[in-house]
């Protein structure tokens, strides 16, 4: 009788544990989950606050869906069998969140001439988009939030991109890489300010 009791109490902790890990797990990156960036805008577009959708907007990753309909694109397309980049999975699945890094569309909450936005490196919105969850960071990681963001980079800055050039980089100590996910985030950081 002792033994069974102590059982089901070890069945329930054991529960109760996954019922907890669950949601994070299932918010990081679940497709379902992405908002578009009309709603991160509503509350990141303050200068006060760091204007990240004025910075996102003026960065390179608002027209990675426009830079697939260019002469340079068709060129790189043409070699790997692809005549419209701006309609092919194969190159969406990196220049646009739409697709989600798969070669289809995955959510209509927002087209993919959208590029590369918020979520496809902060993760899908849905559980941390709140005000009061994204003002605590572990929240906002329990809630699906990818923190730090450099984490999500080499999703697509990887070699398996048909421009990749392998020495676009130069380290601090010399060395020549395809990426660097420090020196790169500096070229489209958007901070919030410090508070005096
Ligand atoms: C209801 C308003 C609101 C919405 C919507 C919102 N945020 Fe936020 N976000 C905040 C506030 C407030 C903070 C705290 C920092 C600040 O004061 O700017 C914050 C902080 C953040 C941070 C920094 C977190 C940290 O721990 O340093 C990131 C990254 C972020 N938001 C991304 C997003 C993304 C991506 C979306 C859309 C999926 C989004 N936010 C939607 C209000 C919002
Ligand atoms: C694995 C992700 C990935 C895929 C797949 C991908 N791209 Fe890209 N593309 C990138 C990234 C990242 C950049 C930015 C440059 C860099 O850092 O490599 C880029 C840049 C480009 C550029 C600008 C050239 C340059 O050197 O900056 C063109 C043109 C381009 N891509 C076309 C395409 C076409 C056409 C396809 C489909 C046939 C495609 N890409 C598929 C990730 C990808
Ligand atoms: C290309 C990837 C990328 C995109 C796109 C992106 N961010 Fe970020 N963001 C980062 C990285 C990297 C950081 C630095 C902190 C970290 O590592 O998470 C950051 C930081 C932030 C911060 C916190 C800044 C601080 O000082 O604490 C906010 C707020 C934020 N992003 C909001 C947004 C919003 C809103 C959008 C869309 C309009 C967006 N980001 C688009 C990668 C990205
Ligand atoms: C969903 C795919 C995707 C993710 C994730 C992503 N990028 Fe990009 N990035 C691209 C594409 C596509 C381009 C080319 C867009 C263009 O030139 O218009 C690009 C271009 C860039 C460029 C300009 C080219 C260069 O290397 O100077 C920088 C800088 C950059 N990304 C930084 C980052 C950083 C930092 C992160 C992570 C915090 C990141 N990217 C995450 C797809 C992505």
């Amino acid at each position: 009788m002792t033994a069974f009791k102590r059982f089901t109490f070890a069945g329930t902790g054991l529960f109760i544990a996954l019922a907890i890990a669950a949601p994070a797990q299932a918010a990081e990156r679940d497709a379902a989950n992405y908002v578009g960036m009309k709603i991160c805008g509503m509350c990141h577009k303050k200068e006060g606050g760091g204007n990240q959708l004025g910075k996102w907007q003026a960065s390179p990753h608002a027209k990675a869906f426009e830079l697939l309909g260019t002469a340079e694109a068709k060129a790189a397309g043409a070699k790997v069998g692809v005549t419209d980049p701006q309609k092919s999975g194969k190159c969406l699945k990196c220049h646009s969140t739409a697709y989600h890094f798969t070669e289809t569309v995955q959510t209509d909450k927002f087209t993919p001439e959208e590029g590369v936005g918020c979520e496809s490196c902060h993760g899908p919105g849905k559980n941390y988009k709140s005000r009061s969850v994204m003002q605590n960071r572990q929240e906002a990681i329990a809630g699906g939030m990818i923190y730090p963001a450099t984490k999500s980079c080499a999703q697509c800055h990887n070699e398996s991109s048909p421009t990749w050039k392998a020495d676009r980089y130069t380290t601090k100590d010399g060395k020549k890489v395809g990426f660097d996910a420090e020196q790169a985030y500096e070229k489209i950081k958007h901070p919030v300010p410090a508070k005096k």
